[in-house]
């Protein structure tokens, strides 16, 4: 039956209990971690059973409280497109950390209408933090609502970032970019998962990030709370080409002009 007007507020605190009960699955699982059920997608791209077991159950919770959707999941448990909305889904964003039991990693939900964001997700297991906003709203952490930083100079920064993995087409590049922030900030961070630095840039815990060679499961969520909180963001060459993942920054807005213009020397 389809849905005619959505109620987004609604949806996203249903999607925040989805994500906390499947949030405890991993993490009983995780409890007994068995390093037989992990497999290697690509180089250095790994997945466990877990990874599948939990995006089967998000596929099949989120199919019932929205059934005219469809998935753009990592794992691929579903190939339905939704003619109007579809579910931006990565169960397990931060799976190498998962593996060698490091704090910080996530469950990532975006839902789009049509080409647009409406509602984003990502819930931090280790912490049990839930980031969240819908269409129009703030953006809150566990009912708290949440903004991005003030600062606006980056000698106070604290820059997050991730480290290309098997992509090294423009690692030097990257290089390059990472000596000048780390140089001209108060430090760069490497979190191991996309979506928690993105939150963490929505909540003013990072002044900025920025990462190469994501994936639309990677950032969907993520992306729409800085937005939602205040932030600016844009691909590396300053458009609107963000939600691709193939290259993102995120900011608290003040700083935007400075990190792009950074990038754009190297990139
Ligand atoms: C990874 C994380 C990580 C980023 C990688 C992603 P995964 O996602 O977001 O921070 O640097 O590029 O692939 O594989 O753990 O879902
Ligand atoms: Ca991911
Ligand atoms: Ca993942």
């Amino acid at each position: 039956m389809l849905m005619p007007n959505p109620n987004y507020e609604q949806l996203t605190i249903s999607v925040v209990q989805i994500a906390k009960v499947v949030g405890r699955f991993i993490q009983t699982k995780r409890e007994n971690f068995s390093t037989v059920t992990i497999e290697e997608k690509g180089k250095h791209d790994l997945v466990t059973a877990v990874d599948k077991a939990a995006e089967e159950q998000l596929v099949e919770k989120l199919s019932e409280l929205l059934p005219e959707a469809g998935f753009i999941a990592e794992e691929g448990t579903s190939s339905k497109v939704g003619d109007v909305y579809n579910w931006v889904v990565d169960p397990i964003d931060g799976t190498t950390n998962f593996i060698h039991a490091l704090p910080c990693y996530s469950i990532s939900i975006a839902l789009k209408e049509n080409d647009q964001v409406v509602l984003g997700v990502v819930y931090e297991i280790t912490r049990m933090e839930c980031f969240y906003a819908w269409k129009d709203s703030d953006a809150f952490l566990n009912g708290h609502k949440i903004s991005v930083s003030q600062n606006a100079i980056l000698d106070n920064a604290l820059i997050a970032t991730g480290f290309p993995y098997n992509d090294y087409a423009q690692l030097k590049e990257y290089l390059r970019l990472f000596e000048d922030l780390l140089t001209s900030s108060r430090g760069v961070r490497r979190l191991g998962s996309a979506a928690v630095d993105l939150a963490y840039v929505a909540c003013g815990r990072f002044d900025a990030f920025y990462e190469y060679s994501l994936k639309p499961w990677d950032v969907s969520a993520g992306a729409f709370l800085v937005e939602r909180a205040g932030g600016e963001l844009s691909d590396f060459q300053g458009s609107n080409e963000h939600y691709s993942g193939k290259s993102i920054v995120a900011t608290n807005s003040k700083l935007h002009d400075v990190i792009t213009t950074k990038i754009s020397t190297y990139f």
